[in-house]
């Protein structure tokens, strides 16, 4: 792409000169200050950001590579850090949190009010039993006491491990047991679109399978009234049992590698990682990216639509916007209910300045306004917004161009973030009032992270050409380990291939010959994105293999319009191939509720399809790229002649 051929699009005057990061030549400058002198970038940063109980006198500690340190011997707390701190700078009624429920209720919380919840959660957990370093399992949806109880976690040095409510019984207990939680907190049920779905019920679910050993009890938030059955002496509403808490808990200080949390994460083997992620370093890069790239501003209103099930919802929810003392809204709802205009209205109630969403909403969202004039954009007021965001998966730059046009009135930079659970904050992403933006481009990394495109040797390719996603250099919000299981930690982000000394993203990616920018191409393992959600094939297949009638699974990826991506699944049954459309219409009903039943209805195939077998070489191997382009509907131009069973081709093709 040449740079006449290339439309830029680039931030105002007056966004260039309020900025955090004002112009290119700033952005160039911090770059230039981490080239320079790596640790002591970060360091002065961390000093400068953080309130330490202790302060650190180590920056990066490198001697157990790739198990790296930072900041190891200072103390800390990331809820004293949120809230206290707001407080003592004169915030405390000032607005944290403006919660949205679905049916469109709003409550105000204010820092002084929101430092009460969560010291009354944290007491409740310590009367509890609940200890430093013990892991507390949340399976509660958006709400209030959804980032309360993450908070109140981080106030005693419990560490966290959300499990998404859309996950299902068995993801769930699988979850707990790994994660050798001694304490689940969920909620009766949640709110969705106007329905009330349960929680508890799921989570009873998950603890009837079993081998929860760890777990010594359950506290239950009552959010939609609906019945649940309470377990006497596992099981205590979590009103009842804050009621009597003191209003205050002073912070647990913690190391700053000390484990804030824990979030599951699909890879590419079957069962999900837990990546671990530290206090001081995590801390610093949600403050940090909160100031570069959204320009966090004391009077913006800030949304990120996310749910705390995802890392987006830890650091761009729960932690980095409280850590900056900013307002926020935390949203329980859907973006379609009561309709599609939901989003807009909620920006125009609350005037929201800055915005951060997923492509797979704009997408769903454009689709929805084509046909209805009445919730389109242009039908509300959005002059609030300064900066909107995307995260997730790549934004096509359709979507992009529609996104900056009609949400963002032509006016309001998109930084689009790239950047995973593993990598704690956003890794490469354009600075709103610095980075001339191209529709469909990433930009430029964050200041101080270095990343690059190499070969699979690790040779950094020239730009141009298209390669692996690397980090050269680690960064403080990086993932520490994968709990538990440090093996897999080294394997799959530092592989020998590189020696050791590059994370490898999971990411293939291209910069552009003249201007650099990064372009993600798409995932390089077995992991697909679906709506912005993480799955892995192999998951998926064992899930679809743990069915009786399964013999043989293969999942794969195929483009798809609304969802980025969406799963394709080729079946053998023990039995009888089904032939005629009714048999397999209820087969294909059968196996895909079987897969929301053992991980969730995000992991739902879109098409399943059967046949007598699955393509394989003569050594037995399953011929993935031929699936691939079944899947497509491609017609195939490989050569077949190494498969073993040719004629399965014409049952799977679908
Ligand atoms: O493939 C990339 C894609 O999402 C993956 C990370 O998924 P997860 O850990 O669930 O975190 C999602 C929220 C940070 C990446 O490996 N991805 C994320 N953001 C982008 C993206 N792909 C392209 N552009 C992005 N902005």
């Amino acid at each position: 792409m040449s740079n006449e051929s290339v439309q830029f699009y680039y931030p105002s005057e007056e966004t260039v000169k309020n900025a955090a990061v004002s112009g290119m030549d700033a952005y160039k400058a911090l770059c230039a200050e981490a080239e320079a002198d790596y640790e002591g970038f970060w360091a002065k940063r961390a000093r400068d950001l953080i309130t330490w109980k202790e302060p650190f006198t180590q920056v990066l500690d490198e001697s157990n590579a790739p198990f790296y340190k930072w900041f190891a011997d200072g103390k800390l707390n990331v809820s004293y850090n949120c809230l206290d701190r707001q407080i003592e700078a004169g915030k405390g009624d000032k607005v944290a949190l403006i919660f949205e429920a679905d049916n469109g209720d709003v409550t105000k919380v204010t820092y002084k009010e929101l430092l009460v919840k969560v010291c009354k959660m944290a007491n409740l957990l310590k009367a509890k039993g609940v200890q430093k370093g013990d892991r507390v399992v949340i399976y509660m949806p958006m709400t209030v006491e959804g980032v309360v109880a993450m908070q109140a976690c981080a106030r005693i040095g419990a560490t966290h491990s959300i499990v998404f409510g859309g996950f299902s019984a068995q993801a769930l207990r699988d979850r707990i047991i790994d994660a050798g939680a001694t304490m689940l907190i969920t909620s009766d049920g949640q709110f969705r679109g106007g329905k009330a779905l349960p929680l508890k019920a799921i989570a009873d679910e998950a603890l009837a399978m079993g081998g929860c050993d760890t777990l010594k009890g359950v506290i239950v938030f009552k959010r939609t009234g609906m019945d649940v059955t309470m377990v006497a002496g596992r099981d205590e509403w979590l009103h009842e049992g804050m009621a009597s808490q003191p209003e205050t808990c002073e912070p647990e200080w913690v190391g700053a590698e000390h484990p804030l949390f824990i979030l599951y994460t699909s890879g590419s083997t079957g069962k999900p990682k837990g990546v671990q992620h530290s206090t001081g370093g995590y801390l610093l890069h949600a403050i940090l990216t909160m100031k570069y790239t959204f320009d966090i501003k004391d009077n913006d209103v800030f949304w990120c639509t996310a749910d705390i099930g995802w890392v987006t919802g830890h650091t761009y929810i729960t932690y980095g916007p409280l850590a900056c003392g900013a307002t926020e809204v935390v949203f329980e709802g859907v973006p379609t209910y009561p309709d599609a205009g939901r989003f807009w209205k909620m920006i125009q109630d609350h005037k929201v300045s800055i915005f951060y969403t997923a492509p797979t909403a704009i997408r769903s969202l454009i689709k929805a306004s084509d046909t209805n004039a009445a919730v389109h954009p242009k039908s509300y007021n959005l002059s609030s917004l300064r900066i909107l965001g995307s995260v997730g998966e790549p934004i096509n730059p359709a979507a992009w161009t529609w996104y900056h046009e009609n949400v963002g009135g032509g006016r309001c930079p998109i930084v689009d973030t790239f950047w995973q659970t593993e990598t704690g904050g956003h890794m490469i992403t354009p600075m709103p009032g610095a980075t001339p933006l191209i529709p469909g481009s990433c930009t430029l990394p964050f200041p101080g992270i270095q990343f690059a495109v190499v070969d699979e040797t690790g040779a950094e390719l020239p730009w141009g050409q298209g390669g692996i996603l690397v980090c050269k250099k680690p960064w403080p919000s990086m993932i520490r380990t994968i709990w538990g299981d440090d093996e897999r930690f080294v394997k799959s982000y530092f592989p020998a291939d590189f020696q050791g000394k590059l994370y490898l993203a999971g990411d293939g990616a291209i910069r552009d010959a003249e201007t650099g920018y990064f372009t993600i191409t798409g995932r390089i393992d077995d992991v697909l994105n679906v709506s912005g959600h993480r799955m892995g094939t192999m998951e998926i297949e064992s899930a679809l293999v743990a069915n009786p009638l399964v013999a043989e699974a293969a999942v794969v990826g195929r483009p798809d319009d609304l969802t980025g991506e969406a799963i394709v699944a080729f079946v053998v049954l023990k039995g009888q191939r089904p032939t005629d459309p009714e048999a397999t219409k209820k087969m294909v009903k059968e196996l895909s509720d079987w897969v929301g039943k053992e991980i969730g209805p995000i992991a739902k195939p879109k098409d399943i399809r059967f046949g007598d077998n699955l393509p394989k070489t003569r050594s037995g191997k399953i011929m993935r790229r031929l699936l691939r382009g079944l899947a497509k509907g491609e017609e195939l131009t490989q050569d077949t002649s190494t498969l073993e069973n040719p004629a399965i081709l014409e049952q799977l093709r679908g």
